[in-house]
């Protein structure tokens, strides 16, 4: 048996800019929190036990998952009293760990959306005999993310957090935020404060050398930190894209709620996901977005690539697209806002308010 460490925490501030109430990690995604995808995948690649470290909102998870039987998982939490960053935390549910010392436990950063086949890093682990395994992705920016060249063998020669000049940017590869850590290597990272398993742990190891690992998985991949990613990322769920395992129904085109309404002639495509008790009024076209809870979209509205928050109110010919309405904010009809805008929470936008213009 595997099991696994969920880091679901920071400080929290890459929640605001999604200006939804809902915390990221139970924001849904295809119909379900977030995180319930992660879970399903773990539990699928034959993980039974998983410790979810938080240092934030911890009060939001334990209501909605329980003891994670529903997911046939043995889900426990642990709380930071104050962030002890992504070592710390892992550091931090140690005691909670039932694997022997040589044994591999899997670790995953709680904000990545990802086909990585969990198996494969686990085997890859084990027949390297790496104190660390680590999933790389290619991305074409690497610059905000952990930077991990390796050798011919696919051994890590380097770690770099966030690159800053040009001359750092030495591969395409990235840390893709799966780890598979020896039990051991996890015990003796520093108890009692915060440490960083990217800016310290790794480059620590490898200088003290240790063998890092790391596998190539050129598979889906998607930080969900920004809502642009988060939107993206539900839609490529609904696709089939991405797959998980708890998607509610099947991939298609849509996914409608049971109990939402949608007109007989609203046009829903690119993987658009209508919440619970959402209406959808006649004539709409929406695409590539997620509409939560109990939103309004009224009669020939236009949405594309955008979050429309629960009980929030989209008005009559209404276009929006990369756009972020809070929850409970009421755009009025005939407005135009494009990407990059927020509305916050429960603000009211009268009708005709916006236009957007280029100026060319
Ligand atoms: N419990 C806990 N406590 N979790 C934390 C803490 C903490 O103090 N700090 C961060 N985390 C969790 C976050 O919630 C997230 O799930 C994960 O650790 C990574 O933190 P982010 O803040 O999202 O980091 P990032 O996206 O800038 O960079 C990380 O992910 C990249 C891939 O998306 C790094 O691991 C990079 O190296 C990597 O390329
Ligand atoms: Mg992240």
């Amino acid at each position: 048996m595997t099991e696994a460490i969920l880091l679901v925490g920071g400080k929290g501030t890459r929640l605001r800019p999604l200006t939804v109430r809902t915390p990221k990690p139970m924001l849904p995604a295809a119909g379900v929190p977030f995180l319930t995808h992660q879970l399903a995948r773990a539990r699928a690649a034959g993980v039974e036990h998983i410790v979810l470290a938080t240092s934030y909102l911890a009060e939001v998870f334990e209501p909605y998952f329980g003891d994670g039987s529903a997911l046939g998982l043995s889900l426990e939490y642990v709380t930071e009293r104050e962030p002890l960053g992504t070592g710390g935390a892992i550091r931090n549910v140690a005691s909670r760990l039932t694997s022997g010392p040589d044994e591999p436990v899997l670790i995953f950063n709680g904000d990545i959306l990802t086909g990585l086949d969990i198996g494969a890093l686990v085997r890859t682990h084990a027949t390297s005999g790496a104190d660390v395994s680590l999933h790389l992705t290619r991305v074409e920016d690497p610059r905000a993310f952990g930077l991990v060249p390796t050798d011919a063998a696919g051994r890590v020669t380097a770690f770099l957090e966030k690159p800053q000049t040009p001359e750092e940017i030495v591969t395409d590869q990235i840390n893709a935020g799966a780890y598979v850590f020896r039990r051991s290597v996890i015990d003796a990272i520093p108890a009692g404060r915060p440490v960083s398993v990217e800016r310290e742990t790794f480059p620590d190891l490898l200088a003290a050398g240790a063998h890092l690992q790391g596998m190539v998985d050129s598979t889906y991949w998607l930080d969900l930190g920004t809502p642009q990613a988060f939107v993206q990322g539900s839609a490529d769920l609904v696709l089939g894209r991405a797959p998980s395992p708890a998607v509610p129904g099947r991939c298609g085109d849509r996914l409608i709620l049971p109990t939402a309404s949608v007109a007989p002639d609203a046009k829903l495509t690119g993987g658009t996901v209508v919440g619970e008790g959402a209406h959808i009024g006649a004539g709409a076209r929406i695409t590539g977005s997620t509409i939560l809870d109990n939103a309004v979209v009224e009669p020939g509205a236009v949405v594309t690539d955008s979050l429309i928050g629960a009980a929030s109110y989209v008005g009559a010919r209404t276009v929006l697209s990369g756009v972020v309405v809070g929850d409970g904010a009421r755009v009025g009809a005939d407005n135009e806002l494009r990407e990059g805008a927020r509305v916050w929470c429960d603000a009211n936008l009268p009708a005709a308010s916006i236009r957007f213009s280029s100026d060319e």
